[in-house]
C-alpha cells in the first residue's frame, strides 16, 4: 500500500509522539503492515461499558476498526434530530488506544434505516427535498463530529442487485437513480479528507462488480472520488471460487480502481440451499440439526480446509496487493459472529480466526506463516 501524507498521518503521528497510544502493529496486522491494513469489526458490547484492554484480541492483533453496528443510522440517530453518539465515541477511543484506523459503517443504506426517515408524520413518503435535507443533515453531523477522526467512511452500502442494476428501496424510490451521488456529496463537504467507499456483498459476480464499476464512474463525472471498492467478502466453504474472486479484483484493477475487503468471514456451515450466497440480512431460512453439524467443535478435516482456503485467499489479496488497500474480518471470535444467526438463527459456526475462547484456529496460523 503506498504511503500517503495525510492530515490523518499527521494526527496519528502526533498521537504516538504524545505517547498516548502505540500505533506499531502487532500480530496479523504486522505481518501484512507493508501490504494492507488488517481490521476488524467491533461487537456493540465492546462499545458499552470498559473498553477492551490493550492486550485484548481486537487492539493486539489489528490496525482498522470498524463499528458492526453503532454507527448505522438506527443507532446514531434513532428519532429526527436524537442523535446518539456514545457507542462510536467509544470507538474513536478504542482506536486511539490501539494506534488503529477507524472505519465508518455506513452512512446510506437501506437496511437499519428508521421508517421515520422516509415518512411525514401521517406516515406517508417525504418529498425528494425533505430526504435530501435529512441525509444531509445525518451525513453532516456525523461525519462532521469525526472529521479527522475517521478514517474512511462506506459512504454507500448495498445499493446493487445480483445484476447490477440498482436496488429498488425508499432512497432511491424518493429521491432518483442519483441518490447515492449525493451521500457521496455530503460526505465530501463534511470531510473532505476522508476516504470515501462503496460496499456490496456478491461482488464477485461479475454482473454486479460491473455495476460498482458503472456507479464510481458516474460518481467520477459528478466530480467525486470514491477511494475504494468494498467487497464485502461474506464466504463459505462452498463458494464463491477463488476464480471468480479473483476475476473480479481484476476488473475494478483494470478500471483504476482501489478494493477494501470489508467484511471477511467464512461459514463453515451446509448451506439451507444449493443457490444460496450473499448478505441479505432479509434472508431466512428454517433450524434443523443437519444444517448445524459442529456444535461441539469443528472436526480437524473442516479446521483445515478453513485454514487452507484463508490462506490461499491471502495469497490472493498479496497478489493484488498493489490495489488493495485493506483486510477487514466481520468479527474476531466466532462466538461473535453474526453468522451464528444467518441465514438460520442458533446455529454454531465457525467462520473467523480466533475460536470461541479467543485461541488463534489454524486459519491464524495459515495467514500468519505463509505469506510468500
Ligand atoms: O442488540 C439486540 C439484542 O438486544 C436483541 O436481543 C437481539 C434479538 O434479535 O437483537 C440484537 O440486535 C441485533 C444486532 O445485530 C446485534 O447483534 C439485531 O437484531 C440484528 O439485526 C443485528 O444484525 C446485524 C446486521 O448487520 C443488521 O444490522 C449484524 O450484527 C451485523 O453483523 C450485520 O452486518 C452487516 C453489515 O452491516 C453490512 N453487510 C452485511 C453484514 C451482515 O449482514
Amino acid at each position: 500500500m503506498a504511503t500517503k501524507i495525510t492530515p490523518f498521518a499527521i494526527s496519528a503521528l502526533l498521537v504516538v509522539l504524545s505517547g498516548s497510544a502505540s500505533a506499531a502493529p502487532e500480530g496479523i496486522a504486522s505481518v501484512y503492515e507493508d501490504s494492507f491494513l488488517v481490521g476488524t469489526a467491533i461487537k456493540s458490547s465492546d462499545l458499552t461499558g470498559n473498553l477492551p484492554a490493550k492486550n485484548s484480541l481486537p487492539c493486539s492483533e489489528f490496525n482498522a476498526l470498524t463499528a458492526e453496528n453503532a454507527m448505522k443510522w438506527q443507532h446514531i440517530q434513532p428519532a429526527p434530530g436524537q442523535f446518539n453518539f456514545a457507542m462510536a465515541d467509544q470507538l474513536i477511543a478504542l482506536a486511539q488506544q490501539c494506534g488503529a484506523r477507524v472505519i465508518g459503517h455506513t452512512l446510506l443504506w437501506h437496511q437499519q434505516t428508521p421508517a421515520w426517515v422516509f415518512e411525514d408524520e401521517q406516515g406517508n413518503p417525504v418529498s425528494r427535498e425533505v430526504l435530501l435535507v435529512r441525509l444531509r443533515e445525518h451525513i453532516h453531523t456525523l461525519v462532521g463530529r469525526y472529521k479527522g477522526k475517521v478514517y474512511g467512511w462506506d459512504v454507500v452500502n448495498e445499493a446493487l442487485n445480483e445484476d447490477g442494476s440498482l436496488r429498488d428501496t425508499p432512497w432511491r424510490r424518493i429521491l432518483g437513480d442519483d441518490f447515492y451521488v449525493h451521500a457521496f456529496r455530503f460526505a465530501k463537504e463534511a470531510d473532505p479528507e476522508a476516504q470515501l467507499y462503496y460496499n456490496d456483498f456478491n461482488m464477485y459476480k461479475p454482473a454486479k462488480v460491473a455495476g460498482a464499476v458503472k456507479l464510481v464512474k458516474q460518481l467520477g463525472d459528478a466530480g467525486i472520488k470514491v477511494d475504494a471498492v468494498g467487497m464485502q467478502a461474506h464466504y463459505s466453504l462452498f463458494y464463491p471460487s477463488l476464480s471468480d474472486i479473483e476475476q473480479s479484483m481484476k476488473t475494478l484493477r483494470n478500471a483504476g480502481v482501489r478494493i477494501a475487503i470489508t467484511e471477511l468471514d467464512i461459514s463453515v456451515l451446509p448451506l439451507p440451499d444449493d443457490a444460496f450466497s450473499g448478505a441479505d440480512i432479509t434472508q431466512s431460512f428454517a433450524a434443523h440439526p443437519v444444517y448445524d453439524p459442529y456444535v461441539e467443535g469443528l472436526p480437524a478435516t473442516q479446521q483445515h480446509q478453513l485454514a487452507e482456503l484463508y490462506q490461499q485467499l491471502f495469497a490472493l489479496f498479496l497478489k493484488y496487493a498493489d490495489s488493495v488497500d485493506r483486510v477487514t474480518f466481520w468479527g474476531t471470535t466466532d462466538a461473535d459472529s453474526w453468522r451464528n444467526n444467518w441465514p438460520i438463527r442458533g446455529r454454531t459456526d465457525h467462520p473467523l480466526l480466533f475460536d470461541r475462547n479467543g485461541r488463534p484456529k489454524a486459519a491464524y496460523e495459515a495467514i500468519t506463516r505463509h505469506i510468500d
